[in-house]
C-alpha cells in the first residue's frame, strides 16, 4: 500500500515518515523544501533502512502535482505541507493562504479526479481559539485567532464540504495540541529557521548556549503558578497517530476530527524544570509580558482518539525532554550541521 506524505522532510512528517516504513508502508514524499531539508530524508531512510521516491515539488505546481498521481498508485495521502508561524501569517497573509488552501485544494482536486478519497489531514488545536474550558474536546466552539488558524479551520470546513458532495471520502483532521520531542535515535528532530517562536526549541537552543536566556510570557494567568500551560506531545506518539488515523481512513468512509494531545497541561515553568532535570543544563530566563494572542491554558481531552483509532500517547514529559535535548546536543546546527552537509552533498552527488 502507497501513502503519500505531502510536507514528509518536516518536523511532524519525517517521523510520520519512519513509523509508516516501519509499519511495512511504502511511500511517497513531496516536499519543497520550504521550511525543511532533504537531510531529514536521508537519515529517515537511514533510520529504517528503506529506500522511497521523494518530489522536490510545490504543491502549488498542480500540473507537476498529477504527474506523481499518474506516476504511483496511491492508496491514500497524509497531508503535512503547509507554513505554519503564526507570526509570520499576519505578516504574510495572503502567501499563507495561497500557501496552505490553494495548495491543499490542488492536492484534493487532483485526488478526486484520480478516485483517491482517503486524506488525513494535519489541523491544529489552534482551531479551537480561545477555548472557553478545557480539557478541549473536539465539539468545542471552533473560531481562528490568526491567519495560520484560519487557513486550518477554512480546510477542515473545505474538506467537510468535499464530503458532503461525495460520500466516497475518507477524511480525518488532526488537531495537534504542542509536539514536541524527537525520535529516540536523535537522528531527526525540529529544525526552526532562525529564532524559534515555540518554546521546546527556544529552551533547547538556551540550555546549548545559542541564546541567552527564555522569556516566559507572562507568569499573570489563572494557572498553578501563572504561567501558560499547554498540552505538549512526543512527536513519535503524534506520528503513530497518524497510522491509526490512516487505518480508520482505509477501512471507513466520513469525515471526523480528532484531538492528538495527552490530556495533561504543563506550565511553562514545570518545562523548563523538567528539562533542567533531564539535561543537567540550567535554562536562564525572565519573566515578560504576555505574548499577544496567547491563551492562558490549553489541553485535550483525547478520549474520541483513544476510543475509535485505539490510539493513546504514551510517552512522558521526561521522555519528551530527554529526546529533544538529544536532538540539539547531537545537531546543535539542526541539519546544518558540518556532517550534514557532507552528507546532503553526498546523498545529492
Ligand atoms: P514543518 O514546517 O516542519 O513541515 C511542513 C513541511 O511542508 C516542510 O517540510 C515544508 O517544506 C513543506 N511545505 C510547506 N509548503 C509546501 C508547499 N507549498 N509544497 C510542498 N511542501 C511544502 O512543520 P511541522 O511542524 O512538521 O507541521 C506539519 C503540519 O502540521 C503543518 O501543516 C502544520 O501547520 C501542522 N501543525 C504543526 C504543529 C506544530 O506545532 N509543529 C501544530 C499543529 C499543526
Ligand atoms: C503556538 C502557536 C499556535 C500553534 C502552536 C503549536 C502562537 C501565538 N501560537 O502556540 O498557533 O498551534 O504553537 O505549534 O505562536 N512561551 C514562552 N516563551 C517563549 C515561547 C513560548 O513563555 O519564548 C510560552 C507561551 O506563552 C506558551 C507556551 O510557552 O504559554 C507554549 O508556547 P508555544 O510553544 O509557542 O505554543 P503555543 O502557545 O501553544
Amino acid at each position: 500500500m502507497t501513502i503519500l506524505v505531502t510536507g514528509g522532510a518536516g518536523f511532524i512528517g519525517s517521523h510520520t515518515c519512519v513509523e509508516l516504513l516501519n509499519a511495512g508502508y511504502e511511500i511517497i514524499v513531496l516536499d519543497n523544501f520550504s521550511n525543511s531539508s532533504p537531510k531529514s530524508l536521508e537519515r529517515v531512510k537511514e533510520l529504517t533502512n528503506k529506500n522511497f521516491k521523494i518530489y522536490n515539488l510545490d504543491i502549488l505546481e498542480k500540473f507537476n502535482v498529477e504527474k506523481v498521481f499518474e506516476e504511483n498508485d496511491i492508496t491514500a495521502v497524509i497531508h503535512f505541507a503547509g507554513l505554519k508561524a503564526v507570526g509570520e501569517s499576519v505578516e504574510i497573509p495572503i502567501h499563507y493562504y495561497y500557501n496552505n488552501i490553494t495548495g491543499t485544494l490542488n492536492l484534493i482536486d487532483i485526488m478526486r479526479k484520480y478516485k483517491i478519497f482517503k486524506i488525513v489531514f494535519s489541523s491544529s488545536a489552534t482551531v479551537y481559539g480561545m477555548p472557553k474550558q478545557v480539557p478541549i474536546s473536539e465539539n468545542s466552539p471552533l473560531s481562528a485567532m490568526n491567519p495560520y488558524g484560519r487557513t486550518k479551520l477554512m480546510i477542515e470546513e473545505i474538506l467537510n464540504d468535499v464530503y458532503t458532495s461525495n460520500n466516497n471520502w475518507s477524511i480525518a483532521l488532526l488537531r495537534y495540541f504542542n509536539p514536541i520531542g524527537a525520535h529516540e535515535s536523535g537522528r531527526i528532530g525540529e529544525n526552526p529557521n532562525g529564532i524559534p517562536n515555540n518554546l521546546m526549541p527556544f529552551i533547547t537552543q538556551v540550555a546549548i548556549g545559542k541564546l541567552n536566556e527564555l522569556k516566559v510570557f507572562g507568569n499573570d494567568y489563572s494557572t498553578s503558578d501563572g504561567t501558560g500551560v499547554r498540552d505538549y506531545i512526543h512527536v513519535v506518539d503524534l506520528a503513530k497517530g497518524h497510522l491509526k488515523a490512516l487505518e480508520k481512513v482505509i477501512n471507513f468512509n466520513g469525515v471526523e476530527a480528532y484531538n492528538l494531545g495527552t490530556g495533561q497541561g504543563y506550565s511553562v515553568l514545570e518545562m523548563i524544570d523538567a528539562f533542567e532535570k533531564v539535561s543537567g543544563r540550567k535554562v536562564p530566563y525572565s519573566i515578560a509580558s504576555r505574548r499577544p494572542g496567547d491563551i492562558g491554558e490549553c489541553f485535550a481531552d483525547p478520549t474520541k482518539a483513544e476510543k475509535e483509532l485505539g490510539w493513546k500517547a504514551e510517552k512522558g514529559i521526561k521522555e519528551m525532554c530527554i529526546d529533544s535535548w538529544k536532538w540539539q546536543s547531537q545537531n546543535p546546527n539542526g541539519f546544518l550541521d558540518k556532517e550534514s552537509i557532507v552528507d546532503y552533498a553526498n546523498a545529492l552527488a
